[in-house]
């Protein structure tokens, strides 16, 4: 098969960044250049403090450190990328439509429009296009006919190469994936890419299928995935109704080799950049299809979702008496797991803003994430003005300066530093009774309650 010497990425991201560094860890003979139009983006990426790096994952400042500037490099200049690229992924953000047919729905395509058009523009030879975004099923078409139609007569071959990295674990699950998946019509093509990943991935884990499998399987695996955190999390509830405990009943039904102990946690509700936009997507595919039942079947994933959102929120106000208006709620974590900075749909947005219209007051405390990047996120719900949102919302330093005098601990992302307070000293500056509302089942119920706090965790 082809060898490949360069490869392009266009999209510097959350999926683009760690994944060619890990290729060009692996792979020091294939010279890797990540393109992106945002130039604020690529600078960081360049940044000689690693700490700057637009993404923080575990793992990820050493790859970089190694590979930079030898076979790994951050560019504004698409057009040469892509001249010089064998290969050229497309890495680009498909976020979910905000307007037009589908909105709130569909998957927005522009991005990704626009890098098949500026791929056909400047291709002088061959090229092998590789889907690395998750795209709805059948995507592959529509590249093919913007590539063929527009470009200036050379061959292209577009393979699907969804990525299923999860963020705050990237580095791991790009050095060891469960499997890797090629969907492609080009037998060469294909070969080129197999032979990239089995530099450090083995054979039998490199799974090849037709596009549209490859296509439609990454919307299914994380439609599966979500599916489960919201079925725990249905069950969390009846858990709260009934005296069941959710994580006894999740680790009963997980010992069962069919049902399998992984992604069972209940917790405050999936965030992440994914889950939402996919199925949103897949339900969207499905009724374009007119297949209502299965629209609604998945539909209903999302809808837990928000409920249990919105429940942790109203346990909060009805157990303080029912009401927050004046009251500080201190919120540990706002990124929507631990060791990512990334808050894309994090629960902890949803909680504070219903907590905010019922005028509470919250100090966010994140080990990784800036206040400017809170405040962005609660600006974009729209809800209130922006000079409200720094009216009421406050973000700190440290946990202790968040827990100051505050009515209530609400803890919203699972980072481990939270398990290793010293809780006493905590609950001696807040107010009492002393409220914690645990999200993510995260600390110890006997150490808290033997402080006198008032503990309540999901599920319990
Ligand atoms: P992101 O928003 O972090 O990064 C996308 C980047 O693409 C941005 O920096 C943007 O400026 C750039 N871009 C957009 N249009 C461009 C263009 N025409 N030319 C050059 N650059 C352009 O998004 P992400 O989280 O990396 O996700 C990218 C894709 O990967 C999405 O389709 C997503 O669904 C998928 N995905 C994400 C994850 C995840 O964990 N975040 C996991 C698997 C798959
Ligand atoms: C997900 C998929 O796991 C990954 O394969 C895909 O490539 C991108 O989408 P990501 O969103 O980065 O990855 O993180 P993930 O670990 O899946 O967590 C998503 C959300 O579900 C988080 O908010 C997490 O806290 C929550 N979750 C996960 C639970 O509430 N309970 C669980 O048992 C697992």
């Amino acid at each position: 098969s082809k060898t490949i010497k360069k490869i392009c990425c266009i999209g510097a991201g959350y999926v683009g960044g760690p994944t060619m560094s890990v290729v060009a860890k692996q792979c020091p003979h294939i010279e890797i250049t990540i393109v992106d139009v945002n130039a604020a983006r690529i600078a960081a990426w360049n940044d000689e403090n690693l700490d700057n790096l637009p993404v923080y994952e575990p793992g990820l400042q050493e790859i970089v450190a190694e590979a930079r500037n030898r076979n790994l490099f951050f560019s504004t200049d698409i057009e040469k990328a892509i001249d010089e690229a064998d290969m050229i992924f497309i890495s680009v953000n498909t976020p979910t439509k905000n307007y037009g047919k589908g909105k709130g729905m569909a998957a927005d395509l522009k991005y990704i429009e626009l890098c098949a058009r500026q791929i056909a523009a400047v291709a002088k030879n061959d090229k092998i296009v590789v889907e690395k975004s998750t795209l709805p099923v059948r995507t592959a078409a529509a590249l093919k006919s913007i590539l063929d139609n527009t470009g200036n007569g050379v061959n292209f071959h577009i393979l699907s190469n969804p990525e299923f990295l999860a963020e705050g674990t990237a580095i791991q699950d790009l050095i060891n994936p469960d499997r890797v998946l090629i969907g492609g019509e080009n037998d060469e093509a294909i070969a080129a890419l197999v032979d990239i990943y089995a530099h450090w991935v083995s054979r039998d884990k490199i799974l090849t299928t037709n596009l549209w499998s490859s296509e439609l399987s990454k919307l299914t695996a994380n439609a599966f995935l979500a599916q489960r955190v919201s079925s725990i999390n249905s069950i969390s509830a009846l858990c709260e109704k009934t005296g069941a405990n959710v994580d006894e009943v999740s680790k009963a039904i997980g010992m069962d080799s069919r049902i399998g102990s992984k992604f069972l946690k209940a917790s405050v509700g999936f965030g992440g950049s994914c889950f939402q936009k996919d199925i949103l997507n897949l339900v969207y595919i499905a009724r374009s299809y007119g297949l209502t039942e299965v629209a609604e079947y998945w539909d209903q994933v999302i809808l837990m979702n928000d409920y249990q959102k919105q429940r942790f929120a109203d346990n909060i106000i009805q157990t303080l008496y029912n009401t927050v208006s004046g009251k500080k709620i201190a919120f540990l974590g706002w990124a929507f797991k631990k060791d990512t900075n990334d808050t894309r749909e994090s629960a902890a947005i949803y909680v504070a803003d219903y907590l905010l219209s019922e005028q509470a007051e919250i100090t966010v405390y994140d080990p990784k994430v800036s206040a400017e990047r809170i405040y962005a996120d609660l600006d974009y719900l729209n809800t209130r003005s922006s000079e409200e949102n720094r009216a009421l919302v406050k973000v700190v330093n440290t946990a202790y300066e968040a827990c100051n005098d505050a009515h209530a601990i609400a803890v919203l992302t699972e980072w481990d530093e939270f398990k290793r307070y010293d809780w006493a000293k905590i609950k001696e500056h807040m107010k009492k009774p002393a409220f914690v509302f645990d999200g993510r089942k995260l600390l110890n119920r006997k150490e808290l309650e033997d402080l006198d706090f008032k503990y309540y965790a999901i599920g319990e």
